[in-house]
């Protein structure tokens, strides 16, 4: 008699997977489409202005800004942050 399932349970189980469809189907209905160029929309937006490549720089990783910027690439080396 005990296993039977009682209707609070039920409840329960039915929002949580209502729940969890509806985050799901706004999860993915607010990707924006990859390969797509979007334009700037929210007033806290600004373009990335057109920069030069500094000399010395062939890609941007930690790595690679830690070729120059010696000292701060070894202290961010050994930081949470380098490993989230
Ligand atoms: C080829 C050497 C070199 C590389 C590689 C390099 N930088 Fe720099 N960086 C410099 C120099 C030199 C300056 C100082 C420029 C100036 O003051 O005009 C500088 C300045 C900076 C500053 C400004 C610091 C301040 O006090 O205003 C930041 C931030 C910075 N770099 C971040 C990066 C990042 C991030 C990367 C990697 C994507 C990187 N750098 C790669 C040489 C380099």
């Amino acid at each position: 008699m005990g296993k039977s399932i009682r209707p609070y349970q039920l409840f329960t189980l039915v929002s949580t997977l209502t729940l969890f469809i509806v985050v799901c189907v706004v999860m993915i209905r607010c990707e924006p489409p990859k390969g797509k160029i979007l334009p700037l929309t929210k007033s806290w937006e600004k373009a990335v202005p057109q920069q030069t490549i500094p000399k010395g720089l062939n890609a941007i990783s930690a790595a690679s800004c830690g070729t120059c910027h010696v000292q701060h690439y070894q202290e961010w080396k050994l930081s949470t942050h380098a490993h989230a």
